[in-house]
């Protein structure tokens, strides 16, 4: 696995897996919760460790017992979690605190890697103190890493205005329908590092294309894509039901894009 510095001086792996259809009816987002976690434990199986979940995805609780059931050690393990926006998570401080805690309980950990605010908080008061709580649990060390998803540029000045602790990630979507590069530059020109959602969105074209790129190096279209992003200090965090695609995808850090085919997958 390869790692990302983080602007807090940690390091978390530059892959991923996704985990929003995980334990669901159907393997659908809105799918009725049936327990199976089979496909998460195929992805621990085959190496993933950073596992991206969300209170919004209803499963924080399944991925806890398969990370638990899995016997590795909790320190082998990045976990990213995700608190929603809603007055129901952030009204106040004690609502904010008893939020994370119940991600922590959820989770069976002692600590999170990682908690990011799922979408921008609308009410300045609220981001404010959904923040300074946030800090908080850095501070007794129940997190590790504190960061965002879905924040504009200028939801990131708003919150550097009286951020303590600087925001270290912003999870957003980028894939070649919307590779999103202004704003990444934004990111990376402050030293907070963009995480891509959604990153296997793309159209036949793209994957005509990737796919002809792939050949040089007996790569698949897929695994273009997630090189293209990693190579440029992009965490991406794919999700899949079959393990083949797991497999696949962890396969996309074994081999290096050329400067040429970087920039033809930027045009796509
Ligand atoms: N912060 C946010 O607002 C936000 C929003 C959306 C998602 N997310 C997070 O980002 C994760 C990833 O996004 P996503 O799940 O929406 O979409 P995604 O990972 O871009 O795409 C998932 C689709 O790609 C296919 N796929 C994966 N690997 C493949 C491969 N090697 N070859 C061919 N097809 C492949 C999967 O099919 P198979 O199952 O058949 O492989 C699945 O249909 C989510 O699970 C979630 O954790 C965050």
């Amino acid at each position: 696995m390869e790692y990302v510095r983080l602007n807090n001086g940690l390091s978390m792996p530059c892959l991923g897996t996704g985990t929003n259809t995980y334990g669901k009816e159907n393997d659908e987002y809105n799918g009725e919760l049936n327990g199976d976690f089979s496909a998460l434990e195929s992805a621990i199986e085959m190496g993933y460790r950073l596992i991206d979940t969300a209170i919004s995805y209803r499963n924080e609780a399944g991925v806890g017992k398969t990370v638990k059931e899995s016997g590795i050690e909790r320190e082998a393990f990045y976990l990213t979690t995700k608190i929603p926006p809603q007055d129901e998570y952030v009204k106040d401080k004690e609502t904010v605190r008893k939020t994370l805690d119940q991600s922590l309980l959820n989770l069976q950990t002692d600590y999170i890697d990682l908690y990011l605010i799922h979408k921008p908080i609308e009410d300045e008061d609220k981001l404010k103190l959904t923040w300074e709580v946030l800090e908080e649990f850095v501070a007794k060390g129940k997190i590790r890493t504190i960061g965002v998803s879905n924040f504009s540029n200028e939801d990131l000045e708003k919150l550097g205005e009286f951020a303590t602790i600087k925001p270290a990630v912003n999870q957003i979507k980028s894939n070649p329908t919307e590779w999103n590069n202004e704003w990444i530059k934004f990111m990376l020109d402050r030293d907070i590092r963009p995480q891509a959602w959604g990153p296997m969105k793309t159209t036949d074209k793209h994957r005509e294309t990737l796919s002809e790129i792939g050949k040089g190096y007996g790569k698949t279209w897929a695994q273009v894509l997630l090189r293209y992003q990693t190579q440029r200090g992009i965490v991406v965090i794919p999700k899949s039901h079959d393990p083949e695609n797991q497999k696949a995808n962890l396969e996309s850090l074994d081999f290096l894009l050329s400067d040429e085919d970087m920039k033809r997958i930027t045009q796509l």
